[in-house]
C-alpha cells in the first residue's frame, strides 16, 4: 500500500509518499480501506517529537473507510461495514488495521469524511466540559484555541448545553469564522489580554469553565479566568512549550485544575459509546463537523505545513 511516512522528527517536509507493507489483521481486529484521514493536532506533535513505532513509521490517531478483513475473534463488525477508527498511529495510510474496540460505525448516508473526524476531537471535548468540567447550562465556558479540532467541537457541546461561550484565536479573521458555531465573545489573543478580556465580559466573576488545549503559553491566564469555583480541562500542548503554573492561585478561589487523557479511557464503555452517541448526533445533524481543507495523501507534507500555518479552521483532512 501507499503510506505517508517518516524516518525522523521534523517539520512537515519529513513526511514521504512511499509504498510500505500492508498491515496485518489481528484476530480481535479490523482492517480497513482509509477513504478519509482526520489529521489530529496530536499527529503534528507525534511528527514533531513523538516515538517511532516503526521505521519508517506512519503516524495519526484517526482515519475512517470500509472494513475489508474481520478478525477471527471479532463478532460485532462485518466486512463491508463503514467506520471511524482511532489507534496510536498508522492513519496516514490506504489501509489501516485498528482493534475493533476502536471502530465504531458510521450511520448509512453519513459522510465517512465528516465520521474521520469525530472521536477524538468531540470525544475530547465531551469529555473536557462534562465528565471532567461538570459543565451546568447558564454556565460560562472559555475555550482556549477555539478555532482547532477541540476547539471547535467544545464550543459546539458547550453551547447546545446553554452556557455562553467565549473563545481565544490569534487573528480576527479565525475569531470571526468560530461566530456560526456557538462562540458568544472571541478574544484575540495577540492583541488583547485573555485575563483582562474575560473579566471585562463577565462582569469580573470569571469563567465557570475552560478548555485549555494549548498549555504553556495559556494555562497560568485559565486558572486566572476563573470564577469562584470554576474548573480547568487542561487537554492538551499546541503552544509547544513548558507547562508552568503558580498552584497557589487555585485554593483562594477553590478552584481545580484537571488533566483530561481521552486516550486513557477511550477502551472503556463510557468512552466508547460516548463516541457513538457523538457520531451518531452529528449524523443527524445536531451539529456541524467543520472540514477546513482537503489534501491527496500524496500532499501530507503540504497538508502539515498549512496546519502548520495556522491558517486552518476546523480540520484537514488527508484523501487516499
Ligand atoms: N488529552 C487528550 O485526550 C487530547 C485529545 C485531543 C487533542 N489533544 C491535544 O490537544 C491539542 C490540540 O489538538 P487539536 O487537534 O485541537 O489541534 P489543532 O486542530 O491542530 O489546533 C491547534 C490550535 O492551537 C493553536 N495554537 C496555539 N499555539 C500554537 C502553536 N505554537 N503551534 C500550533 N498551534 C498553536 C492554533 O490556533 P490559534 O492560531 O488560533 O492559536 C491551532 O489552531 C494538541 O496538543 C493535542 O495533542 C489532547
Amino acid at each position: 500500500m501507499k503510506a505517508a511516512v517518516y524516518y525522523e522528527n521534523g517539520e512537515p517536509s519529513v513526511l514521504k509518499y512511499e509504498d510500505v507493507a500492508d498491515p496485518k489483521c489481528h484476530p480481535r481486529g479490523v482492517i480497513i480501506k482509509v477513504e478519509a484521514v482526520s489529521i489530529e493536532g496530536g499527529d503534528t506533535l507525534n511528527r514533531w517529537r513523538g516515538a517511532l513505532a516503526t521505521r519508517p513509521h506512519i503516524v495519526g490517531y484517526q482515519a475512517a473507510g470500509e472494513i475489508i478483513e474481520v478478525g477471527a475473534e471479532v463478532t460485532t463488525l462485518k466486512v463491508g461495514q463503514r467506520v471511524a477508527t482511532t489507534g496510536a498511529d498508522g492513519s496516514h495510510a490506504e489501509l489501516r488495521a485498528v482493534a475493533a474496540r476502536a471502530a465504531w460505525p458510521i450511520p448509512d448516508g453519513f459522510d465517512s469524511k465528516l465520521a474521520s473526524v469525530i472521536p477524538v476531537a468531540f470525544g475530547t471535548a465531551d469529555d473536557c466540559l462534562f465528565e471532567f468540567g461538570r459543565l451546568k447550562a447558564g454556565e460560562t465556558v472559555l475555550v482556549q484555541a477555539g478555532a482547532s479540532g477541540v476547539g471547535l467541537a467544545a464550543i459546539q457541546l458547550a453551547k447546545r448545553a446553554g452556557a455562553t461561550v467565549l473563545a481565544t484565536a490569534s487573528s480576527d479573521e479565525r475569531l470571526e469564522r468560530l461566530k456560526p458555531y456557538g462562540m458568544d465573545h472571541g478574544i484575540n489573543y495577540k492583541t488583547s489580554d485573555v485575563v483582562q478580556s474575560v473579566m471585562r465580559l463577565t462582569n469580573n466573576k470569571g469563567v465557570n469553565l475552560v478548555v485549555d488545549s494549548v498549555g504553556g503559553s495559556t494555562l497560568q491566564g485559565s486558572i486566572l479566568s476563573l470564577a469562584y469555583r470554576g474548573r480547568v480541562s487542561m487537554v492538551g500542548a499546541a503552544g509547544r512549550e513548558p507547562m508552568q503554573v503558580d498552584v497557589s492561585s487555585l485554593m483562594g478561589g477553590n478552584r481545580s485544575l484537571s488533566g483530561v487523557f481521552l486516550g486513557a479511557e477511550i477502551a472503556t464503555d463510557r468512552a466508547h459509546d460516548n463516541i457513538q452517541r457523538l457520531i451518531d448526533e452529528a449524523a443527524r445533524g445536531e451539529f456541524q463537523v467543520v472540514i477546513d481543507r482537503t489534501f491527496p495523501l500524496s500532499q501530507a507534507a503540504e497538508a502539515h505545513a498549512y496546519i502548520k500555518s495556522r491558517q486552518a479552521v476546523g480540520r484537514v483532512l488527508l484523501i487516499p
